[in-house]
């Protein structure tokens, strides 16, 4: 990261010092009209965000990338959260070529045989589409929790993302997960009802498994994959 592109996001950080996340939201809209989006998957933790700009009609527009992949469950999260909150979160899908390319070369399952096979299905299904969302964006909110990994430690509140190009918010990043759990249920918020089935971490529905107690929070993520670090490209620390 260049050095005035850290010193405004220190900046940026000094001027939210003591603001509530209803209150960041509000100042970084202010600073950036029309200019941040946030990305959600419909965990417990992007609900918190999701209630917290749709129920104050901060206009902050809010998207998913609909992999194809994703559980019956999690299409069920989308549809009650539509209806809730009378809107409807927008739908970023992979590109049809690059699908259809992938696929007809190697198969619908392709993720088991090998983390390149895998990694090239989460780029196609998942970072291609994140990128286009993030076109002409410059700030990029999302869940992202420290409590979820080692390596999601290094990331910041705010923080530059070099691959698309913005400036990233994630304003849970040290919320615990009975904070979220609380706050989910004092709203009474519709969430993933996976995540009371020993879900923590929910992705597509064949690369996601529940786990077991003590377990890493992202162990159920591409479990076949021994020791590979488990992140599909949409997060670089
Ligand atoms: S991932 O990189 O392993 O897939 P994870 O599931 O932990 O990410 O979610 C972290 C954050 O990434 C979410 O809070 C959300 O902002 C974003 N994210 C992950 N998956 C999606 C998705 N399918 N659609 C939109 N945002 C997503
Ligand atoms: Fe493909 Fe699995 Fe990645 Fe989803 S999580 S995009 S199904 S490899």
């Amino acid at each position: 990261m260049n050095h005035t592109r850290q010193e405004n996001i220190t900046d940026l950080l000094d001027q939210m010092g003591g603001l509530s996340i209803e209150e960041s939201l509000h100042f970084l809209v202010g600073q950036f009209p029309g200019q941040v989006s946030f990305s959600t998957s419909f965990s417990q933790e992007d609900q918190v965000i999701t209630h917290t700009i749709l129920s104050a009609r901060i206009p902050v527009s809010v998207f998913t990338l609909d992999t194809g992949r994703l559980f019956a469950e999690t299409y069920s999260v989308w549809s009650s959260t539509n209806e809730r909150y009378n809107t409807k979160v927008l739908a970023y899908n992979p590109d049809r070529n690059l699908l259809e390319d992938y696929l007809n070369l190697k198969g619908p399952n392709a993720f088991y045989a090998s983390v390149v096979n895998r990694k090239e299905c989460c780029h196609i299904r998942k970072v291609e589409p994140l990128k286009r969302a993030l076109q002409g964006k410059a700030v990029w909110v999302t869940g992202l929790r420290a409590e979820h990994s080692a390596e999601r430690k290094n990331h910041g509140l705010l923080e530059w993302d070099e691959n698309n190009a913005v400036i990233k918010y994630n304003p849970l990043l040290f919320w615990t997960t009975d904070e979220v759990n609380q706050f989910i249920h004092q709203h009474n918020i519709p969430y993933n009802p996976l995540h009371d089935k020993g879900f923590v971490s929910i992705g597509c529905a064949p690369c996601t498994r529940a786990i077991k107690p003590g377990e890493d929070f992202r162990a159920g993520r591409w479990w076949w994959e021994d020791g590979a670090k488990k992140e599909c490209g949409l997060h670089v620390g």
